[in-house]
């Protein structure tokens, strides 16, 4: 008997039409166009503008993925979804997609690791398929920064950072011994010591007897707070390390991959990785130039980008790296 494997058979992406330049934000705090191209390669984002929230984007995303794959909403049997932007505290987004999906009733989850949420997912959602519990599986990244930043000098560091967008895909069970193509190896980790390195502290149920106040909406701890250098330099440090334990796991050479796809945190990251490993930039895209950061939207983003323009071949392998806040970092590594 062969033994089942998940392969993606659908990508789809969507991001909002409003675009933010890098001279549009140094309106309205200190910085520059010069500053945040250098230190991030990021030349503009994407923000919503009011008529859409995180469940439109997601259902643009998806209804492109399943349409790519050939697969109506009544033929998944689950969603799940990763973001740190959810639509609502609880239930989180991915109930609302279920619902404008119009799917039957079908189990779906929010899935919370930040910037690694995507490749998380598709680990969950790999599971499920290779148990035979599951056929198809819709595996989304969705997110709506804008809405969360702090569009003042105070919070630059992050808010020219980071866009709006959703990235998605249909996993499917490949059990056809004839198609190569799947999931070979996904490798995931995470240390919670530096949880607090990037965060969003409020509303937060540790604080009593109120989750927020109006004291913390002044000290401004419903934004986001990152220590840029210390991520920096944990990053460039795990995406390596975790590569290579996928390329291993899934007995693959590094240069027979044709397609590494890095997580759009900052181009200089990205860089700094592919040269430490000797990887040639034509074979790391890039959409951070366009998006900015969308943290678990980003990969599934980018994918889509490089499928729709026809620069992956049937066959070919891919690498998928994230490292995000928790910390957390995953590599993906995908035959075609
Ligand atoms: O997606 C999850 C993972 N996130 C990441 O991977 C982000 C990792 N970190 C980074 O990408 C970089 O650390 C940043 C792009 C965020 C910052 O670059 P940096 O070279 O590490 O700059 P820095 O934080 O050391 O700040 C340098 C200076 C500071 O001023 P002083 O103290 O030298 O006077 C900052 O206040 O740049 C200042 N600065 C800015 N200046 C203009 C910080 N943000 C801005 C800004 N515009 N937007």
């Amino acid at each position: 008997m062969t033994a089942i494997r998940s392969k993606i058979s659908g990508t789809g992406m969507y991001v909002p039409g409003r675009v933010v330049t890098n001279d549009e934000l140094a309106q309205r705090m200190d910085t520059s166009d010069e500053w945040i191209r250098q230190r991030s390669g990021i030349a503009e984002r994407r923000h919503v503008d009011g008529s859409e929230t995180p469940v439109d984007l997601a259902e643009h995303a998806s209804r492109r993925a399943l349409e790519a794959a050939d697969v109506g909403p009544d033929e998944i049997d689950a969603i799940v979804l990763a973001t740190l932007s959810p639509q609502h505290e609880f239930p989180g987004t991915s109930f609302f997609l279920h619902h404008r999906l119009g799917v039957p009733e079908i189990p779906c989850f929010d899935l919370r690791a930040q910037c690694s949420g995507f490749l998380y997912s598709l680990a969950a959602a790999d599971g499920f398929i290779r148990s035979g519990q599951m056929r198809r599986v819709l595996v989304v990244g969705c997110e709506v920064h804008s809405t969360g930043l702090e569009f003042t000098t105070r919070g630059r560091d992050t808010a020219v950072l980071f866009g709006d967008g959703a990235g998605a895909v249909v996993l499917e069970a490949n059990d056809d011994p004839s198609d190569r193509a799947g999931l070979l190896a996904l490798r995931m980790h995470a240390q919670g010591e530096h949880g607090k390195r990037l965060w969003l502290e409020a509303p937060g149920s540790s604080f009593y007897p109120s989750r927020i106040t109006h004291e913390m909406l002044d000290a401004g701890l419903h934004f986001p707070r990152m220590e840029g250098r210390f991520v920096f330099k944990h990053a460039v440090t795990r995406m390596p390390e975790v590569l290579r334990e996928a390329l291993d796991a899934a007995g693959v050479k590094q240069d027979d991959v044709d397609h590494f796809l890095f997580h759009q945190a900052n181009l200089r990251i990205n860089e700094f990785v592919a040269h430490s490993l000797g990887i040639p930039p034509e074979k790391c895209p890039s959409n951070i130039e366009r998006y900015g950061n969308c943290s678990a939207a980003s990969i599934p983003m980018l994918l889509d980008e490089i499928v729709r323009a026809g620069r992956v071949e049937r066959g070919q392998l891919l690498a998928l790296t994230a490292f995000g806040s928790g910390f957390t970092w995953a590599t993906a590594i995908v035959r075609w």
